[in-house]
């Protein structure tokens, strides 16, 4: 008798399996997420990684730093760690027409003068983008097109075409015979992946899979997939807005910390290889709630701007709206001024924005923060030449935080002339020309000093 296939209930969002169908995915807590697939038949991606090989002394094994290749694009190489590593596998992800597609068109047309680029399009036809390749200037006499949503026949026109670098866009329209469900589904994504991953380690053949970001439904998101992929890269912007950041969230050949920049332009992605300049181009200099502070992302410095709107509430819960900041960490700090510097909060309607639509996680931002809640809620003007940075602890003490002098060089580069900044970092940096530095130690210092 023929064995009844397996069936298997999978969560689209983060690719947690059960026997049965549950309303909630006990792994990430969203509802409605688990769906009903095959399980995956023995076979599969079992293969071995390469053809079995001796095992090889530490000392021999080959692992030179110039064997990356660069995309040409300093923003993206960045972020990849210093450029694409052979055989390695990188997922970018983000939200449908963010320009994924166009950043990695431009890539593999700079890649392919190193040699022969397929670029998979299973979303779009080769003409369509032919038209967009013509647009972004793509000339590249090596890339070629594949419109092609089997994974066997990408396969069998890889062995053919022998390509030095592939793209595919996306890995959920793509589809494998081996697997019976659906493409999209996680056990199909999966097994596209491990496939894609057999061919990248074994061939060495840098592999870059286009992953949409999805909310709900049937297809599977590319957080199914983090853990199978040697770099993972987001893509994140506001539709509204031209500017876009690259950042890297898992990248076994690198770090993690660092962003790439872009503006989406009717000529393609442009890279922004001075961010602070951007995203201060637009700040007001004499309105009250705004404060500009030197943050860090990896090992770059940027200037950044926050905003704060304190208004009194008219309703019996204020309002507490926290944008491109941890609003818990917001929340924190409005009990800090509170409590430690005495400005009384209490039934104001707060708000918090980055400017530019980055995102800002360190805690070197506190002192920032609370200035531009301030100076919002007194209606005070911090001075526009002064930048702040610092963490702030539960009692209102500011602490060291690390790379002040790098923050500092940043801030004077852009002109400005004064910064506040926690008293223990101010040891060992020597202050840049025309830079004055004022080093505190409670946050309650700050309100004499940045109010003109
Ligand atoms: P796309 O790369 O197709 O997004 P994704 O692959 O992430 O879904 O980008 C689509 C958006 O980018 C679309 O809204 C138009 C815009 N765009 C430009 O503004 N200029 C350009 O030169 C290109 C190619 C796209
Ligand atoms: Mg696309």
């Amino acid at each position: 008798m023929a064995k009844k296939p397996k069936q298997i209930f999978s969560c689209t969002q983060c690719g947690y399996q059960s026997p049965k169908w549950l309303g909630k995915c006990p792994d990430c807590n969203q509802w409605n997420t688990l769906v009903e697939e095959q399980a995956v038949v023995a076979g599969g991606h079992s293969r071995a990684l390469a053809a079995p090989g001796k095992a090889q002394k530490f000392s021999e094994i080959n692992s030179r730093e110039e064997d990356r290749l660069r995309c040409g694009i300093g923003e993206l190489d960045r972020v990849l760690g210093g450029g694409v590593v052979p055989g390695s596998l990188i997922l970018i992800g983000g939200d449908p027409g963010i320009g994924k597609s166009t950043l990695l068109l431009q890539a593999v047309n700079r890649l392919s003068r190193n040699g022969k680029a397929l670029y998979v399009t299973a979303e779009e036809s080769a003409r369509q983008v032919k038209l967009r390749g013509e647009r972004l200037g793509v000339s590249a006499d090596n890339l070629y097109l594949l419109a092609e949503t089997s994974l066997e026949q990408v396969r069998a026109r890889i062995k053919e075409l022998q390509p030095d670098f592939l793209v595919i866009d996306s890995i959920q329209t793509i589809f494998t015979d081996s697997v019976e469900s659906a493409p999209g589904s996680v056990s199909q994504v999966r097994e596209c992946t491990g496939q894609l991953m057999m061919l990248a380690k074994g061939e060495g053949l840098p592999t870059f899979l286009v992953g949409h970001v999805t909310k709900d439904g049937a297809i599977a998101g590319p957080r199914v997939l983090e853990h199978m992929v040697d770099t993972v890269l987001y893509f994140e912007g506001d539709p509204g807005h031209p500017y876009r950041i690259l950042r890297a969230v898992k990248n076994r050949f690198g770090s993690t910390n660092e962003i790439g920049v872009f503006e989406m332009s009717e000529a393609g992605l442009r890279e922004v290889s001075n961010p602070s300049e951007l995203f201060l181009a637009e700040r007001p200099e004499q309105s009250a709630g705004s404060a500009v502070v030197p943050a860090l992302e990896g090992s770059r410095p940027i200037l950044v701007e926050l905003q704060a709107l304190v208004s009194g509430s008219s309703f019996g819960t204020p309002q507490r709206t926290a944008i491109g900041i941890d609003h818990k960490r917001v929340a924190l700090l409005v009990a800090i001024l509170e409590k430690k510097v005495e400005l009384m909060l209490a039934g104001q309607d707060i708000f918090l924005n980055v400017a530019g639509g980055v995102r800002l996680d360190e805690p070197a931002v506190d002192l920032a923060a609370i200035a531009a809640l301030a100076s919002s809620h007194l209606n005070r003007v911090i001075d526009a030449q002064t930048v702040i940075f610092g963490e702030v602890g539960l009692t209102g003490e500011v602490r060291a935080v690390s790379q002040p002098e790098l923050r500092v060089t940043e801030a004077a580069r852009l002109g400005f002339t004064r910064c506040i900044l926690p008293k223990g970092s101010l040891k060992n940096i020597k202050p840049p020309k025309g830079m004055k530095l004022v080093g505190i130690r409670h946050a309650s210092e700050l309100m004499e000093l940045i109010f003109n």
